[in-house]
């Protein structure tokens, strides 16, 4: 195989194990990425590969890599803290970001794939979420600036689809956890680990009987090789429906890092969704997707890393 695929954000947590299963299927790969979230140290096992190229570039200016086969955005903070810090740039990439990486597509006759989210869905009043629900998103609150740029970008990518013949695929994402994740992004999971490693109080907002999904990554990425090869052009769910209070989380994390820390609680913050489950049954009958790895086994999983990212303060070193 001889195709080429460039993946904008491919230096974060979610693209840079796309880069590995495209590489494994015989892509050749480029990553286009300011890294304003994501970390040289996510591609660095990649240095030495012949197939892959790194540009650092702000997608928000137009970028042209030359001829690809596949463009693959998932250039977009995505954690809490980090669209919290960066809510402008947030939008921009949303918007100018994914115009520009759907006119690389429109050039070259490639197909596209956008990393969508369950945010599209804000608090949600239907439960577990399908994709046909519209969502109940606050315009303007302080999440809005991560939702509404990500509703955004799927509205612009079925306009590419409808008005420019654009080959298009959207996913919307749930909670996906593993190795590469930031330790401080804010996410249940690292926030988590990383206290039960250092052996602190695990922090809960509200009475932690909000619920959460949680995806292994290797799952999840499974999810969209699948999805990319289908010809769907209308949204598809991939996360893992099992759902959990984030009191039974904070359990299943002290178990697997083996810790006695205590739970302490915090008020919840602004917009907190209280549910959030996928509803995954157009991913199992269009792809055949469903996940595999359970929390507790996908925490295992993720343990050494979490523990060296604690070991090397992971966050300072962007
Ligand atoms: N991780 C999840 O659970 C989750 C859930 C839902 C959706 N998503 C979506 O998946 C995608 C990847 O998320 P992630 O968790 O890997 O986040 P991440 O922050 O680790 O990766 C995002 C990458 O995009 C890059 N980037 C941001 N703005 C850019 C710009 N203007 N130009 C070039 N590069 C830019 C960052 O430097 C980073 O490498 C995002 O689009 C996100 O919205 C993730």
């Amino acid at each position: 195989m001889n195709q080429r695929a460039v993946v904008t954000g491919g230096a974060g947590f979610l693209g840079s194990h796309l880069c590995d299963a495209l590489l494994a299927e015989g892509w050749k790969v480029v990553v286009v990425d300011n890294l304003l979230t994501g970390r040289r140290s996510n591609i660095a096992h990649l240095a030495h590969e012949p197939r892959f190229e790194f540009v650092e570039k702000d997608i928000c200016e137009p970028f042209d890599v030359g001829k690809v086969d596949y463009v693959f955005h998932f250039a977009c903070p995505a954690s809490p803290v980090d669209y919290g810090t960066h809510g402008v740039e947030t939008l921009k990439v949303g918007s100018l970001g994914t115009f520009h990486a759907l006119d690389v597509a429109r050039k070259y006759g490639a197909k596209y794939f956008i990393s969508s989210t369950s945010e599209c869905y804000g608090d949600p009043l239907e439960h577990p979420q399908k994709e046909t629900y519209w969502g109940h998103v606050n315009p303007i609150g302080p999440r809005s600036v991560y939702d509404e740029a990500k509703r955004f970008s799927e509205a612009v990518t079925m306009a590419y689809r409808r008005y420019y013949k654009v080959d298009t695929r959207i996913v919307r994402i749930f909670n996906t956890y593993g190795p590469r994740m930031q330790l401080n992004d804010g996410r249940v999971v690292p926030n988590f680990m990383k206290q039960a490693i250092r052996g602190e109080d695990l922090t809960v907002y509200g009475d932690g009987s909000q619920t959460r999904s949680f995806c292994y990554v290797s799952d999840e990425i499974d999810g969209f090789m699948r999805l990319s090869r289908s010809d769907e052009a209308l949204p598809v769910n991939i996360g893992n429906p099992d759902e959990f209070t984030i009191l039974e989380c904070a359990k299943i994390v002290l178990k697997v890092v083996g810790s006695k820390s205590q739970i302490r609680y915090e008020p919840l913050p602004q917009d907190d969704p209280k549910q959030r489950q996928p509803d995954i049954s157009k991913a199992r009958q269009l792809l055949g997707w469903e996940p595999k790895i359970a929390l507790e086994t996908g925490l295992r999983l993720s343990l050494d890393y979490f523990k060296k990212a604690v070991a090397e303060e992971v966050v300072t070193t962007r």
